[in-house]
């Protein structure tokens, strides 16, 4: 009994200096490892390390002192050993700033640095311990503190990490001495974010798009349905150009967005949002492009863009960065503010020593160069334009043509009764309706010109189709200028061409339209399709009414005529023949028609005498 507990208290005397790590203190031999030679003990799961560092600010200027402490879970946990160094989040091998001398604690020198590190003195026990740090001069970037904390004994955890400090140009202001009472009463711990940005809502990136930022994602026409896998946005605040990033790839490692000046990778400025385990980061890098691409971090300015926000919930990887206008890279300017940039949105899900890995997620160019820095009067003014576009397209294809066609076709057998400024009146407002949609397309379709400066970059039949249209509908009224007179041998044959240009150009723009709702620029709403659906459902329903109407008309009257005939009527009839005729189709229908017509046309109408309609005030 007595031989085996001497044989105890030697073994233990033998192994406790080893076991308890370094009595007093750390040797410079663990400066990279942080780790105490505790042979065959391995640290504690980091996830249960009762400690953390907490410091006194997330920002720092440069030579300013920060105060950190070393605190228990709970507070009065003691600790007895400890070595702490900060860490170039960009380069975790890099060791910067300095510490100053501490209670119970020593400086040391890792690298060829000076008190880059600090370890304790002995192993007394230690409860919420103040150490303080100087970020250097030379640096600029995030840091963050690692620390291998040793409890009792052979019980201890390494990379136990401080939230991120970034270390700024000049000087903030911070609580960094005299010793803070109340700095560390928050529950931060390492790399999550703040309990504000957890609160935001994801979808509210959407926001402001096409407003008061420019956005950009992955797939085409994402933005309009809220469904982008990769966002992107930039909002210009003054001399502050933030950007925004998303993306929902659960397997997404980085977001990114290039500001490239042809469109393609190669000499591009990036700015990465990059997730590593829970934690997210902003890097700058610069593309390479044929053979080699790719993207590099190595000697380009990380201090021009920093992270406001960022997090990963559900899922989805979010940053919002804050980007100086200007930034020299591999001896390139990038001038955000006075230049224009193609925009290219990329994700990927791995990333390589020194940059980004390849987007195997998903890349996007942007088709066309913008000045991000005018953005916001341009995107009003842009959103104007855009939408008298679209307003004078419908008003002109969905109202005045259609009723002009549908004149035209029922009318001019019908509609004779009455004279307008020497025609009759189915032809004058048939005129008056191919007139507003003639001047209605020109105008939109030199709008949407001014607009863009050129031709749509997108890819979508939607431009093509319209200029079609707008060619046709142009050449209509010449047409119809020239037309042979009412008894000319030619005139079939204009009627028949006025017929099918102007049924073909109805059609044709129906179509166009339906290819606007899938334009990214137009902004339209999905269901906006089924409102176009019902108007061709409608038009098509009216087509077979009026035919219908005529067919029964013919028979009862007995008076046959064809709507495909498309005889002259444009001259004067006063003859009662006409009259009757008139009579015979819209009595069956008249009720309707001047509904009908009320629908379709915005002129207020009245029933006036018998059984046709004139317009409240005449026109010329
Ligand atoms: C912190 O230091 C430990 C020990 O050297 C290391 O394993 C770990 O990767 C470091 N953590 C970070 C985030 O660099």
């Amino acid at each position: 009994m007595k031989i085996f507990s001497t044989t105890v208290l030697i073994v233990l005397a033998l192994v406790a200096p080893n076991v308890n790590s370094f009595p007093h203190g750390a040797p410079t031999s663990v400066c990279q490892s942080l780790l105490p030679k505790h042979h065959g003990t391995p640290p504690q799961p980091p996830q249960t390390a009762p400690y953390r560092i907490e410091v006194s600010s997330p920002t720092i200027g440069q030579g300013q002192t920060l105060a950190i402490r070393i605190v228990g879970q709970p507070a009065e946990l003691p600790f007895e050993g400890f070595i702490l160094q900060g860490r170039s989040f960009i380069e975790p091998t890099q060791i910067v700033g300095t510490f100053n001398e501490a209670d119970k604690s020593k400086l040391m020198n890792c690298g060829d640095g000076n008190a880059n590190s600090i370890t304790h003195t002995d192993k007394h026990k230690k409860v919420n311990h103040y150490i303080e740090w100087n970020a250097p001069t030379d640096f600029v970037g995030e840091v963050f503190f690692n620390s291998t904390i040793l409890a009792q004994f052979d019980k201890f955890w390494t990379g136990i990490l401080s939230e991120k400090v970034n270390v700024v140009q000049g000087q903030v202001p911070i609580q960094s001495s005299p010793r803070p009472a109340t700095a560390f009463t928050t529950t931060r711990t390492s790399f999550s974010p703040t309990p504000a940005i957890l609160g935001q809502s994801q979808d509210t990136v959407y926001n402001g798009c096409g407003q008061n930022k420019v956005c950009f994602g992955l797939p085409d026409n994402c933005i309009d349905k809220m469904s982008c896998m990769i966002f992107s946005s930039v909002k210009v605040r003054g001399e502050i150009f933030e950007i925004e990033m998303k993306t929902t790839d659960p397997e997404a490692v980085y977001v990114a967005l290039g500001f490239s000046t042809d469109a393609r990778m190669g000499d591009d400025l990036v700015t990465e949002c990059v997730k590593d385990r829970n934690q997210v980061s902003v890097f700058t890098s610069y593309t390479s492009g044929p053979p080699s691409y790719g993207t590099s971090r190595a000697g380009i300015p990380q201090n021009d863009a920093t992270l406001l926000s960022g997090q990963v919930q559900n899922g989805e990887l979010y940053c919002k960065i804050q980007r100086t206008p200007r930034t020299t890279a591999n001896g390139r300017v990038f001038d955000l503010a006075n230049e224009k940039y193609h925009l290219l949105v990329a994700a990927g899900k791995s990333l390589k020593e020194n940059g980004a890995g390849y987007h195997d997620i998903g890349r996007n160019p942007s088709s066309q160069a913008i000045n991000l820095a005018v953005v916001q009067e341009i995107t009003s003014s842009s959103n104007l334009l855009i939408r008298l576009h679209g307003a004078f397209m419908i008003a002109a294809w969905i109202g005045t043509t259609s009723l002009g066609i549908l004149l035209a076709r029922y009318f001019k057998q019908t509609w004779v009764g009455s004279q307008l400024c020497g025609k009759d009146m189915w032809f004058a407002w048939h005129r008056m309706c191919m007139v507003t949609t003639w001047s209605l397309t020109i105008a939109a379709f030199v709008i949407i010109f001014v607009q863009l400066k050129g031709w749509s970059g997108e890819q979508n039949p939607h431009a093509l189709l319209g200029t079609i249209t707008t060619v046709i509908c142009f050449l209509q009224p010449i047409g119809a200028l020239f037309r042979p007179a009412p008894n000319a041998p030619s005139r079939p044959l204009f009627n028949w061409v006025h017929w099918f240009g102007g049924n073909a150009a109805h059609i044709l723009s129906i179509v166009t339209i339906f290819y606007a709702v899938k334009l990214t620029k137009a902004q339209l709403p999905i269901w906006f399709d089924w409102i176009l659906v019902a108007f061709v459902v409608y038009h098509v329903a009216m087509h077979l009414l009026f035919s219908g109407a005529a067919c029964l008309s013919d028979k009862k009257t007995a008076n046959r005529v064809s709507t495909f005939e498309m005889s002259d009527r444009t001259n004067s009839r006063k003859n009662n023949s006409s009259a009757n005729k008139m009579n015979a189709a819209v009595s069956l229908f008249g009720n309707n028609l001047k509904e009908n017509i009320q629908n379709l046309c915005v002129f207020s109408m009245h029933r006036s005498g018998k059984d046709f309609l004139v317009p409240t005030s005449s026109f010329c």
